[in-house]
């Protein structure tokens, strides 16, 4: 059975000021969803509260995943249940190998709900395995080994961050996953090779809301459904023959179109 990430009539303030203002969108394991949509119009805010950042305040609405409103879960616990957010700005960690990170945040999700001792042997085991595993993916992100060793994205460039991030999600294989401009900042063959990697996880039990505001990764990934967020609302949506049109026509008709509905609504 599918596993569905529910939003409805989700309204997010940030320090008192409402930026999401009534967003309602399902994704399921099995599809691939985009969002654009102009600079400042909420997408970032909408991936944040997913996760539970604390600045964002969910003031109005639901988010289910599985069934269960999440919007009081920590992002640990999100995480746990299967939600993953790649981050637009992904965080330096000063003093934390990229390495030990990963492992550590394998290792909590692997031991959900166990609090026993510990059996060494089987730690052993299960780090020798992961070390296995990290190395299978840098190669598939094209990352040199070189990068476990060092510091969380510190001295990372644009590019290689966001194929990080990417690293990150292969690792803990989470069941929908959120990409906020992941593609932003990568070259050419760089957003051909994260999108192969986003592909590779591809099937019934992956879901993703890939935030964009370029075709070139959506014509590698081919989305099931795009959406258009203006001003804290999704105004349109409809399926990759979408992002020809907005290529096309730029967001301004659809802008009018909220400002008409804005003033009609007033009157
Ligand atoms: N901490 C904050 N304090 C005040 N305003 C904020 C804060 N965080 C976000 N905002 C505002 O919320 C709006 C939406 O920001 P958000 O980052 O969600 O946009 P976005 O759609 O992701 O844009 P972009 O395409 O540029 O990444 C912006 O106007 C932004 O300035
Ligand atoms: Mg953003």
């Amino acid at each position: 059975m599918a596993s569905v990430l529910e939003i409805k009539d989700l309204h997010v303030s940030v320090e008192g000021k409402e930026i999401l203002k009534g967003v309602t969108l399902t994704v399921k394991t099995g599809e691939v969803h985009s969002i654009m949509g102009p600079n400042g119009s909420g997408k970032s805010t909408l991936a944040l509260a997913l996760m539970g950042h604390p600045k964002y305040e969910v003031t109005h609405g639901e988010i289910l995943f599985k069934g269960q409103n999440i919007v009081e879960l920590e992002p640990n616990e999100r995480a746990r249940l299967g939600l993953f957010l790649a981050f637009q700005y992904p965080l330096e960690i000063q003093g934390v190998p990229l390495g030990r990170f990963l492992w550590a945040a394998k290792k909590a999700m692997m031991e959900q709900g166990t609090d026993g001792p510990t059996d060494k042997k089987a730690d052993a085991k299960a780090l020798s395995q992961f070390r296995k595993e990290l190395q299978e993916k840098m190669k598939l992100l094209k990352m040199d080994e070189s990068f476990a060793q060092r510091y969380l994205n510190v001295g990372f460039s644009g590019g290689e961050k966001k194929r990080a991030e990417i690293v990150q999600m292969h690792i803990l294989k989470p069941e929908i996953a959120i990409l906020d401009e992941t593609d932003s900042g990568l070259d050419i063959d760089s957003v051909k090779i994260v999108a192969e990697a986003v592909n590779q996880l591809r099937g019934s039990d992956f879901g993703a809301l890939v935030i964009t505001h370029y075709q070139r990764i959506l014509n590698f990934l081919k989305p099931d459904y795009v959406h258009v967020m203006i001003d804290g609302r999704i105004v349109r949506s409809g399926d990759e023959s979408l992002v020809h049109e907005l290529e096309a026509k730029g967001y301004d008709w659809l802008m009018n179109k909220t400002n008409n509905n804005a003033k009609v609504m007033e009157r």
